[in-house]
């Protein structure tokens, strides 16, 4: 996959549910992880991140949103629900990209949300737990950059050939 992405929370309160954003973003190849004004337990993250992301990636760790250096020619993408909220099955991820969730009580600030680029947000009814909105976006990112070949218009896994011509750009890095 081309690009890199990093993924954080605001003022997120509950370790749990950090260690479960860790853990995920590990699982899905990103580059680092943040928090901005987070007061959680820190010793509690482990109980979820099992994969203890803290040893393999970068964890930044900003007190408010002027604290917050992002890496040069990185897209801050914002998920949440509100107004200017692009769908995220429309959106298209930008290659170096951080996204930012908000906490599980309120929003992104709207200091934050003026700082992203775009703001995107699941289609659901109504909103879901900050760590399973963090995995959705992430695979949500790898359906969009993962080079994965367009899928079957037939129920069932995708012709042998293409899927073979897919490995191959693949393998050489397209
Ligand atoms: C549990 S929600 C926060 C509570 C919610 N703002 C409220 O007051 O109803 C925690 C975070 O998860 C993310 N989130 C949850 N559902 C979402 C959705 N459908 N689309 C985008 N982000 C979502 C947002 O970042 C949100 O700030």
């Amino acid at each position: 996959m081309r690009g890199y992405f990093g993924i954080g929370v605001q003022g997120i309160s509950k370790a749990g549910n950090l260690g479960a954003v860790m853990r995920t973003a590990h699982a899905f190849g990103a580059s680092f992880v943040y928090t901005v004004g987070a007061h959680h337990k820190a010793l509690n993250i482990d109980t979820t991140d099992t994969s203890k992301t803290l040893k393999h990636l970068p964890h930044y760790q900003w007190d408010s949103v002027d604290d917050m250096r992002l890496p040069q020619g990185c897209t801050l993408v914002g998920v949440e629900l509100c107004a200017r909220s692009i769908e995220m099955p429309s959106f298209r991820h930008p290659q170096a990209a951080a996204y930012i969730l908000g906490p599980e009580h309120g929003s992104l600030s709207p200091e934050m949300q003026d700082l992203c680029t775009y703001i995107v947000k699941i289609p659901t009814k109504f909103c879901i737990n900050v760590s399973l909105a963090a995995a959705l976006t992430l695979y949500d990112r790898t359906l969009c950059l993962g080079g994965y070949p367009e899928r079957p218009l037939k129920p069932g896994g995708p012709d042998l050939a293409a899927l073979e011509e897919w490995r191959q750009l693949r393998s050489r890095g397209n």
